[in-house]
Parts: structure tokens; C-alpha cells; sequence
């Protein structure tokens, strides 16, 4: 998978992408992540990308013409299967779409600011929307991280247990069960004897009761 991220802060993206399993994803050719500034498309000579909004008011609108000409120099490198916009109002982010975007090979997601993108970008340029939740970031930056990261890890051989993506919160829309690890009992607290016992099929029965519990407490929408 190739991703481009469009931003005029690269800066506020290259960490996430610097480390653990994303960087080993990169490092193993499974996925290439490209950071484009933006600014480097702007046609004035402060480089500047946002201006102010036609009618008034409070807040800078970014400029259609270096958005339409970075995509248009991605676009005659690749053919890209989506072109993401990340924006508090775009369709909700979850892990049903993190499967379908981890089946893609080129993506573009273009990180928003300031009041948001000259509507035309998104009319005319963009083929996708996605929010990651229902409250306002000063950017996209840390919403394309969120979404490049839940949709990276999903591609085989990324993670190196290959299962345990599946068995992932959401996943199967339930809640993963409680883990454990050593000492076996600290300060009187005690792991639950069926994770000891080394009976699989037990611990997998638990497993799936605790999932479908924990479903019921906390999230009993998923089991509609
Ligand atoms: N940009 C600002 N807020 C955002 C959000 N909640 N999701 C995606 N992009 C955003």
C-alpha cells in the first residue's frame, strides 16, 4: 500500500510514523508513507496556502489551486483509489472502515485546517470524507495518523502475530476479553484459575463469555 498524506504541517505527522509498528510496516516494503507539504504547491512567493473567507468572517479557508495541483502531480505518479479529506463532518471512522480502506493500493488523505478547504476541493477533488469522532481538531493531522494507523496494521504481515488483528476490539463487534500476564497473583490479586489451567478450549470459552459480557456493560449497541 502507498499512502500520501497532504499537509501543510508535515511535521505534526512524521512521529506516529517513526516508530514501532508502523515504522517496522515501512521497513519491511509493506506500506510507503509520503509526507507532502503542501506549500511547495502554493503559487505565491510567501508560500502561503489559506486565505480569507469570500463573504467575511472569522477563520482562513484553504485555497483550492495548491490542493488541485499537488493531487494533479500525485495523480500522474499513481492511480489512487481514493482521495481522503479528514474532517469533523466527514462519515465516522470505524473499524469496519479501516478493513475496506486496508484493501487499497494508493490512497491520498488531505489534512484540513484553519475554517476547512474552498468547498470546491471536496465538490470536485476529493472521492471520500471521514471523521474520527465527534469533536473539532486544529487539523487533520492527527486524525490521518489515527486512520493510517488502524488501516496499516491490518495488512498481512504487519503485525507478527497475524491473528491478533482479528482478534481486535470491534473487530467482530465485540469488546476484546480482559489479558493478563505474571505474577499470577499480586498483592492478593488474582488471574482467574481458567487462564492457568492450560485447557484451550476452556480459555477460549471464557475468552468469548468475557467478550459478550463485557459487550452487554459497555457497548450493548454493537450487539444489535
Ligand atoms: N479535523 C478536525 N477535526 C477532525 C475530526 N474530528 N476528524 C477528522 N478530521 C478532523
Amino acid at each position: 500500500m502507498h499512502i500520501d498524506i497532504i499537509t501543510t504541517l508535515p511535521r505534526l505527522i512524521e512521529s506516529p510514523f517513526s516508530d514501532s509498528i508502523l515504522k517496522r510496516a515501512q521497513a519491511k516494503g509493506i506500506v510507503t508513507v509520503n509526507v507532502v507539504d503542501l506549500r511547495q504547491y502554493s503559487t505565491n512567493k510567501h508560500r502561503t496556502t489559506d486565505d480569507y473567507a469570500f463573504g467575511g468572517g472569522a477563520g482562513m479557508v484553504m485555497m483550492i489551486e495548491p490542493i488541485d495541483n499537488c493531487i494533479a502531480d500525485l495523480k500522474s505518479q499513481r492511480t489512487y483509489d481514493d482521495i481522503i479529506y479528514m474532517s469533523p463532518d466527514g462519515q465516522r471512522f470505524s473499524q469496519a472502515i479501516a478493513n475496506e480502506l486496508s484493501l487499497k493500493q494508493n490512497l491520498i488523505i488531505l489534512c484540513g485546517h484553519y475554517k476547512g478547504v474552498d468547498e470546491r476541493v471536496r465538490e470536485h477533488l476529493i472521492t471520500r470524507e471521514i471523521s474520527i469522532g465527534d469533536y473539532v481538531l486544529s487539523g487533520g493531522e492527527l486524525a490521518a495518523a489515527v486512520v493510517s494507523d488502524a488501516v496499516i496494521r491490518l495488512i498481512p504481515g504487519v503485525l507478527s502475530d497475524e491473528t491478533s488483528a482479528l482478534s481486535d476490539s470491534f473487530q467482530d463487534n465485540l469488546i476484546a476479553p480482559p489479558v493478563y500476564t505474571r505474577p499470577a497473583e499480586y498483592k492478593g490479586w488474582k488471574v482467574p484459575d481458567v487462564l492457568l489451567s492450560g485447557h484451550a478450549s476452556k480459555i477460549e470459552e471464557w475468552r468469548h463469555d468475557q467478550s459478550l459480557e463485557r459487550t452487554r456493560q459497555r457497548r450493548p449497541e454493537l450487539l444489535k
